[in-house]
This record gives C-alpha cells, sequence and structure tokens, in this order.
C-alpha cells in the first residue's frame, strides 16, 4: 500500500487511548522503527548477516475484524494512557465497518457495573459474536437477572467463560451449554478463502486481511523449497495449517489447547481431502517434546510469547543430516524470536528471508515471518 511519509492516523481518541501508543507518529517513521528494532535485536545476538527485512502493511486502518476491550464502570472501551481506567470507545478506525457496527450496538445496550473484559467479533459468513470472560460470580448474577443476557442473545451468538461455554435458552430458562464452533475467520490456500471453525474466545490473528497476507508469505516461502512433510508447533485452528498444507504437503499439527484443535477438526470435516493430509496431535510440545524430527523435511513454528522451550530438543539429539532441511518461524514477540533463533543457528540452520507483517499499526508490535535453511 501506497502511504505517505507524513500519514498520521487520525483518531477521535487518540490523546486518551493507550491502545496506541505510536498513533502520532507518521506511518511510513513506525515502519522504519519496527524494521530497526529487528535489525538492531538481531545485531546484538546473532552474528550472521540478516536477509533484506521485506515489509508488509494492511494500511492504516479498517484491517481488524475482531476487538479485545474491557467494561468498566459501565462502560466499555480500551484502557486510557496515562491512568488505569477505560475510557468509552466510540470508534476505533482499525476496527472493519461491520466491527465497528457491532460495536456501536453493544454500547447502547446497558452494561452492569461490573468489571471484565469482552471480545468481539465479525465473522466472515456476516454473524457477529461476543464473549465475555467475567468472575464466575457476575456470570451467575447475570444469568440470575435473565434480561439484560436475553437481550444479548437476540443480537448475536454469546460466549461465556474461559471454559468458552455457548449461552442457550431451555424451556425459557438461559443455560451455560457447551462451547459451539463456528467459522469467526478464514485463512487462504491459493487465495482461496477457507473457512475456520473456532470459537469466539478463541486465538486468532487480527483479522481476515492478516491471515491473507500471512498465507501468501507462507505460500511464497515453501515454493521455492522441495517440503513434503511438514510438523507444525502451534497450529491454533489452523490458519497457517492449511496454506503450509498447499500443493500437496503433508502436515503433523501439534496444538495444547483442545478446543482449538476440535476447531481444527471441525474445519477437515468440510475438507476431506485435506484431511488425508493434516494429522493433528493435542498435547504439551514445549515440554518433554517426543517427535520424531528425522520423519520431516520441514518445521513450521507459531509459538506462544514464551517461544519454543523444549520443542526444539529431539532436534538436538539426531545427527544434523537427519534434521528436517527447513524451517519457517512466525513470531509477534521479538524477544522470543531472538532467543529461539540463536538455537536454530546453533542446530545449523541459516536464516534465508524475513518478513515483517504490520498487523499491529500504530503500535510498536509488528509479526515476523523467517524462513531458514539447513547448511
Ligand atoms: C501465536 S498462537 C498461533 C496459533 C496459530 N498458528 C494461528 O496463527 O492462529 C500460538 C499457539 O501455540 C499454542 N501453544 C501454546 N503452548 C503450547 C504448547 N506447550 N504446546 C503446543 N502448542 C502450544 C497456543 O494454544 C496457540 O494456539
Amino acid at each position: 500500500m501506497n502511504i505517505g511519509a507524513t500519514t498520521i492516523l487520525d483518531c477521535e481518541h487518540s490523546k486518551i487511548c493507550g491502545s496506541c501508543a505510536w498513533i502520532e507518529i507518521p506511518y511510513q517513521t513506525q515502519e522504519q522503527m519496527k524494521i530497526e528494532a529487528l535489525s538492531a535485536a538481531w545485531r546484538k545476538s546473532l552474528s550472521t548477516k540478516l536477509p533484506e527485512i521485506e515489509y508488509k502493511d494492511l494500511g492504516l486502518k479498517h484491517f481488524r475484524d475482531r476487538a479485545d476491550l474491557t467494561l468498566e464502570n459501565g462502560k466499555i472501551g480500551f484502557y486510557q494512557k496515562h491512568d488505569p481506567h477505560v475510557f468509552a470507545l466510540k470508534h476505533c478506525p482499525l476496527f472493519t465497518p461491520p466491527l465497528q457496527s457491532w460495536l456501536s450496538q453493544v454500547k447502547a445496550l446497558a452494561w452492569p457495573k461490573i468489571k471484565g473484559s469482552l471480545r468481539l467479533r465479525h465473522g466472515p459468513t456476516g454473524k457477529n459474536g461476543i464473549w465475555l470472560d467475567f468472575a464466575n460470580q457476575d456470570v451467575k448474577s447475570l444469568l440470575d437477572e435473565k434480561d439484560f443476557l436475553t437481550s444479548l442473545r437476540t443480537f448475536a451468538f454469546v460466549e461465556i467463560g474461559q471454559k468458552r461455554k455457548s449461552l442457550g435458552l431451555k424451556n425459557d430458562l438461559l443455560k451455560l451449554q457447551d462451547p459451539e464452533l463456528k467459522p469467526w475467520t478464514q485463512t487462504y490456500v491459493n487465495d482461496q478463502v477457507l473457512p475456520l471453525f473456532s470459537c469466539v474466545g478463541s486465538f486468532t490473528q487480527t483479522g481476515s486481511q492478516a491471515n491473507q497476507a500471512i498465507a501468501q508469505i507462507v505460500e511464497a516461502y515453501h515454493q521455492v523449497a522441495s517440503v513434503e512433510k511438514i510438523i507444525e508447533f502451534g497450529s491454533g485452528i489452523g490458519t497457517l495449517t492449511f496454506p503450509l498444507a498447499a500443493d500437496g504437503r503433508t502436515i503433523t499439527a501439534c496444538e495444547f489447547d483442545q478446543l482449538a484443535c476440535q476447531g481444527l477438526l471441525r474445519t477437515l470435516n468440510d475438507h476431506p481431502l485435506l484431511a488425508k493430509r493434516i494429522k493433528i496431535l493435542q498435547g504439551n510440545f514445549q515440554h518433554k517434546c517426543q517427535v520424531d524430527f528425522s520423519q520431516f523435511d520441514s518445521i513450521a513454528v507459531n509459538p506462544p510469547r514464551s517461544g519454543l522451550m523444549d520443542f526444539l530438543q529431539p532436534l538436538q539429539n539426531i545427527e544434523k543430516q537427519k534434521r528436517p532441511k527447513y524451517f519457517f518461524y512466525m513470531s509477534c514477540y521479538l524477544d522470543s524470536f531472538i532467543q529461539d533463533s540463536m538455537r536454530i543457528e546453533n542446530l545449523g540452520y541459516q536464516i534465508q528471508n524475513i518478513n515483517i507483517l504490520d498487523q499491529f499499526a500504530h503500535t510498536p508490535h509488528f509479526e515476523i515471518l523467517s524462513f531458514w535453511k539447513l547448511t
């Protein structure tokens, strides 16, 4: 996207909102600062030369189709910059227009004076969803009071608590039921849309635009390499799994979160041909990992903030020539990316490509994608 050197995003909350710390910095300067942050962190810890960083933005606005907000004293919004309280969010230019209208509907309700987190989603099928992550006692009071949640249910799909229970109605009584998986986001394979099933509260990237850009980079990296069998760590609901599986590749997807695995399984039900090539392993792969890496010709990882930890342990225990030839690493945590890069380099891999995908415009965060080759 061609963004002018002095372009600053216009936002009515920019003076108080604590979410976009860099909003008053022209976007091109933000881009340079992110490239410099990554280059400087690399130079500090790794002696090899970093290839030129390719940078991709998603535009200045309208790329988020999920919003993580806080409810405090009846107000829904983000935390303020210099104050530990929430301000009432009217409009966020980062939201897609349908997510913005969903926010306006939510704000018009008479919210109880409690504190808690909530997530709004506008899914690719046009449905709205809300996840209320409130204290158990507050959930109980809302269920007893009944009218507020009954009215919320008429607007959207409602999910509640850490167990992602869905809010149902039985014999005129509100009930917390088993989690329901729905296509809240989508990934892409060869630029074709593939709906992904999940809970409203499941981990996803910021939106479909980010997923499309990620899929394009993942596919471009793998096109030049002769890769057939990939072991994937942190597959979640399958955002990367499907683009990785393009061109007939076989994926073993390792994931800790049971509901994310169920989401991926549900998506695979709609794609029987892909299901033959994608195997899911559920477990904790950061500790006591027992993967036989010699069975794979590439590793793909998108770990949580803590990085890979002991996932790489079995790789250290096999001879270099038996190790997978390629390594794809994606992370939005610079520190863990650098820590793990040192280990990946020590295992004999050399970085070939590196991209920044800026799915966190106006903040210091960025997504790093990298591709490595065993040398
Ligand atoms: C940054 S998210 C990436 C998810 C997915 N790749 C995506 O793009 O939607 C990291 C994923 O790692 C998973 N994870 C966290 N700890 C794990 C562990 N110990 N073993 C396996 N997966 C883990 C999380 O549940 C989450 O799905």
